[in-house]
């Protein structure tokens, strides 16, 4: 039997009414909510992320700033504009897009943001907050939006067998932490390239998280019937017969484990949605404790 689809889009849709709610009563207190995303170089894909989150600012009310910066740009100047954003008290959650070019130091851009603002919860601070299970930090948005879609699709996670395929400080690490954390209470294995035997550890999921980064990898025979399964990856494979000339598909082949898991999300229409309306959640967070 076909699994239930969690929809990515309707939660999301959620999430962000709360937002506009949320962002309205801030407003009356005198505080806008503003979000600078900064952006290094001319990768297409994440111009169109870095698109659709100005663009869900606007239609909650909040102040946004988008600084595209070209591709020579030199860690000194980088650095420059985050020390300029901390100091701007219409700035209340800073992210600097990821990847950026491979001559930029990445961890000390995220260094160099304060800790007060890095609503992406990249810096250091903010991932020991994280593993301390202290709610002053911000946790990173994709992964929150893992945890949201799983308690609105009413997955439970206590006692729950729960598998991360992919380590990445971006989704596989803060999910482990976020699922084991006291409250959540999952069995957690955080599963990666190098796990013996992948197939047989991802069959002892309740709850499957995909986060790899790689086209199809999970296939139907390693869902353990009855699952729920996460699917993060968000991958451009080629496809002629789209004008844009490809597709995203996820890191699970969606029609093999469709049939064995209980709940599934879509790529596109399922994680891809929460990781925006969470980045929203993130910035009245900061808007709150951060005001001017
Ligand atoms: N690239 C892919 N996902 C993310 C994210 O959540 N934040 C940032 N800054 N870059 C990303």
């Amino acid at each position: 039997m076909p699994a239930t689809l969690i929809d990515g889009k309707a939660t999301a849709a959620k999430v962000l009414g709360e937002c506009r709610a949320d962002a309205a009563d801030l407003a009356a207190a005198g505080t806008i909510p503003g979000l600078a995303v900064v952006i290094v170089g001319d990768a297409p894909a994440s111009h169109v992320y870095v698109t659709n989150k100005v663009r869900t600012c606007g239609e909650l009310g909040f102040h946004s700033e988008k600084i595209a910066l070209p591709a020579e740009t030199t860690q000194r100047e980088l650095l420059d504009t985050v020390a300029r954003l901390n100091a701007d008290p219409a700035i209340h959650g800073i992210l600097v897009q990821s990847p950026p070019p491979p001559h930029i130091d990445e961890a000390a851009v995220i260094r160099a943001i304060d800790p007060a603002k890095d609503v992406d919860g990249f810096h250091p601070e903010n991932v020991a907050r994280l593993a301390l299970e202290d709610p002053a930090g911000f946790v990173p948005c994709t992964p929150a939006g893992c945890m949201r879609l799983l308690a609105e699709a009413a997955i439970p996670t206590a006692g729950a067998e729960a598998v991360i395929v992919g380590r990445s400080m971006i989704v596989g690490k803060p999910m482990a932490l976020l699922l084991s954390a006291r409250g959540a209470d999952a069995t957690v294995t955080l599963a990666h390239s190098r796990t013996r035997d992948l197939p047989a550890v991802c069959r002892r999921a309740d709850i499957l998280i995909a986060a790899v980064g790689r086209p199809g990898m999970i296939r139907g025979e390693w869902i353990k019937p009855g699952a729920a399964i996460i699917d993060v990856g968000i991958n451009r494979v080629p496809d002629p017969s789209k004008k844009s000339g490809h597709r995203l598909t996820g890191d699970v082949v969606f029609d093999e484990c469709n049939e064995h898991a209980a709940a599934i999300t879509p790529v596109p229409g399922g994680v891809g949605p929460m990781t925006i309306a969470m980045l929203m959640k993130n910035t009245l967070q900061a808007a709150r404790s951060n005001k001017p």
